[in-house]
């Protein structure tokens, strides 16, 4: 066993399939010992956390190597978790973060699942969900946001970003489905692409840009034609990188030739990129990035749409408060 990590006891839900033992820590400063309250087969009745609440316990613990187990429960119970009344915006919203993080490594490791793809799916129904419900859900989502660059984090922001952005423009629930699967896919195709390419610190040479270009056809070409993936999800990914002038790429379209989910998720995977901390350059203040975004880059974005990009989210990114002095950006972001 690796060790243990700290679970908030209310991630716990009374008389559900836990499938992995659950620890409490006694000691103090340093030494501590970990007793096991309950086997993975046994179910939290309501007495035993009562006991708990009594006692004045507020965590367990569970062995690291069950994380992934864990995270399988979270998503199992996302639904039940999201409508609990006793929980904060901040948790549900943790749990809606880490649980879409999990399957996205999922999807990115098994691309070709049905299954995968499914889960992908419900996430997306019970984050609608949190974000109708919770009127706080907004700043709880950028605040559980990740504020550093991967494909993992990047596919996860974009994906809840895209979800409170589509809420704001009244899109259908199925819409909002077709839009959050497309986001959280919409960088599959990097998979095709040598991870040292992707991972470069420095300016990226002409040919190596060539191959990051490749990228939104990889995508489509790994997920068309498979039945569970709607047409709508598909625009996302073969869109995301068109620019409104025709500047961008792989077709080079602009204007009305692109969807609007194209030109949504040009918006969205922009300024998710600019905000967080990328290998070759540092993060900027949301504020920064959207006058930037309008005043330097309008090229790339349907106009419309970035203006009620810009009021969907006013200063309300709470990112901002923990972000650098601005930098010099650099102009690599159209490979993100
Ligand atoms: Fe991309
Ligand atoms: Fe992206």
């Amino acid at each position: 066993m690796s060790g243990y990590t700290a679970i908030t006891k209310d991630a716990i839900i009374e008389d559900t399939e836990i499938e992995f033992d659950l620890y409490l820590r006694n000691g103090f400063s340093g030494s501590y010992r970990y007793v096991l309250f309950s086997r993975g087969d046994e179910q939290l009745s309501p007495e035993r956390k009562e006991e708990l609440a009594n006692r004045n316990i507020q965590e367990f613990y569970i062995s690291t190597d069950d994380t992934d187990k864990y995270l399988r429960y979270q998503e199992k119970n996302l639904d039940e978790l999201i409508n609990d009344e006793d929980k904060t915006t901040l948790e549900k919203s943790g749990a809606v973060y880490k649980v879409a993080e999990n399957i996205v490594q999922d999807i990115l490791d098994d691309p070709k699942s049905g299954q995968n793809m499914q889960r992908a799916s419900e996430w997306v129904n019970s984050t609608v969900k949190h974000i109708i419900q919770d009127e706080n859900a907004f700043s709880g989502l950028f605040e559980v946001a990740s504020l550093d660059y991967n494909t993992y984090t990047h596919s996860v922001n974009t994906a809840v970003i895209g979800l409170l952005f589509g809420k704001y423009l009244s899109l259908t629930q199925h819409e909002l489905d077709c839009l959050g699967i497309g986001l959280m896919l919409h960088d599959i195709g990097k998979l095709s692409i040598p991870p040292k390419v992707i991972n470069k610190s420095g300016r990226v040479s002409g040919s190596e840009l060539d191959t990051i270009k490749k990228h939104p056809k990889a995508g489509l070409d790994l997920l068309a034609h498979r039945n569970y993936i709607d047409g709508l999800s598909l625009k996302v990914v073969i869109q995301h990188h068109e620019n409104h002038d025709g500047s961008g790429y792989p077709y080079g379209i602009g204007g009305s030739d692109i969807h609007m989910f194209g030109s949504i998720s040009r918006i969205i995977d922009v300024y998710d990129a600019m905000t967080t901390n990328r290998s070759y350059a540092k993060a900027k203040r949301p504020f920064a990035v959207l006058v930037e975004m309008k005043e330097t880059m309008s090229n790339c974005f349907n106009e419309e749409l970035l203006r009620e990009f810009v009021c969907f989210l006013g200063p309300k990114d709470s990112r901002s408060e923990i972000r650098e002095e601005d930098e010099l950006y650099s102009t690599a972001y159209a490979v993100n």
